[in-house]
């Protein structure tokens, strides 16, 4: 049978962090083997908040990096630029042709910004549409993502249907997959972990720069001697993340009483040291080699755009632009 296909992005928008890592893109190196992979880097899509030229290319060099360090294989998952496939920004128009504000006006990620009263360009306000085009151009039968991206597949699914219903059929539905164990990773100070919060722990962090992080986790304030909480506590659900051979021990330990937040942080810097230090060593390799790294985005976004061509002409045949 052939291949399912598969389409994600991330945005070159800061570092990667542990809730990316967690929630998304473990995902892309686990089922890289079982679907027709295509990975992308959502530089269109950062333009919404990124004004900075520079900072841009260098932030998505760097996504791209990141993703080759946490085990995509080039030759199995075809790596790209959102920008070099600019089709989607042209099915992302015919989309807004046939969606209403109202309808975009609840999307989480625009109402989020009204209500912190930020500015809110049209392409923050558009953000989903272009996604559907990401999404549904190159046919993806599965998206993986974490949580915070649900509404947005759900959104793709609408604008899918709609489509169809009005055109005939053209495009397959998506499903989202999310882990439901870390499908929301915390920050450090038990919001979600975002890079827009400031309560992130990078995934390429230093050592230093862990036993910064987890030394600030908020805890509560009981002593070493009391039960405590393993459900709801920041400190514990990274435990379940970097410290799997210990767990069941540390669950006791939390549960009966017994150890304090010292030796738990402690323990926490250690094995997230021995989880992150091989990722690490990988992505300073990498980085020695840009121009290798430039030259598999080029390859993947040739081979991403030929497949968004085709599908491209029988849309433009099909709504009546040729
Ligand atoms: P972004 O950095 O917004 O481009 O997000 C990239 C991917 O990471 C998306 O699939 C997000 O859903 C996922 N993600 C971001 N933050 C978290 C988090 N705290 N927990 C789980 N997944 C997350
Ligand atoms: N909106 C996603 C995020 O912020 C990035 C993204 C853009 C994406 N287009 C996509 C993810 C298509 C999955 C599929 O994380």
């Amino acid at each position: 049978m052939a291949k399912k296909t598969l389409v994600s992005g991330v945005k070159p928008t800061g570092r990667i962090h542990i809730g990316n890592y967690f929630g998304a893109m473990r995902q892309f190196v686990a089922l890289q083997d079982s679907y027709h992979a295509m990975i992308f880097i959502a530089d269109y899509h950062a333009l919404t908040t990124e004004r900075n030229p520079k900072t841009l290319r260098e932030q998505t060099i760097a996504i791209a990096m990141d993703y080759l360090a946490i085990g995509l294989n080039p030759e199995k998952t075809l790596l790209f630029k959102q920008s070099d496939v600019p089709e989607v920004v042209e099915l992302a128009w015919i989309f807004n042709c046939i969606t209403t504000m109202p309808y975009l006006s609840r999307a989480h990620a625009y109402k989020d910004a009204l209500a912190k009263d930020k500015e809110v360009n049209v392409g923050l306000f558009d953000y989903p549409m272009l996604m559907a085009a990401d999404i549904l151009i190159q046919d993806a039968d599965a998206v993986p993502v974490g949580q915070d991206q649900k509404q947005h597949v759900e959104i793709t699914r609408d604008t899918a249907e709609k489509f169809n219903r009005i055109y005939g059929d053209m495009f397959t539905l998506p499903e989202h997959l999310i882990l439901s164990e870390t499908e929301t990773v915390p920050g450090i100070d038990g919001k979600k972990m975002s890079k827009s919060y400031g309560n992130i722990i990078p995934l390429f962090a230093s050592d230093d720069e862990i036993e910064q992080s987890v030394m600030s986790i908020v805890t509560d304030s009981k002593g070493v001697g009391e039960p405590k909480n393993t459900e709801g506590d920041t400190l514990f659900s990274y435990h379940r993340l970097f410290s799997t051979g210990e767990l069941p021990e540390i669950e006791r330990r939390y549960r009966e009483g017994g150890i304090g937040y010292k030796e738990s942080k402690e323990m926490l810097i250690k094995n997230m040291r021995a989880f992150i230090a091989p990722l690490r060593e990988r992505r300073e390799d990498i980085a020695k080699d840009t121009a290798r790294v430039t030259a598999i985005l080029e390859k993947g976004g040739e081979r991403a755009r030929e497949r968004a061509r085709k599908k491209m002409s029988f849309i433009r045949e099909r709504v009546g632009l040729s």
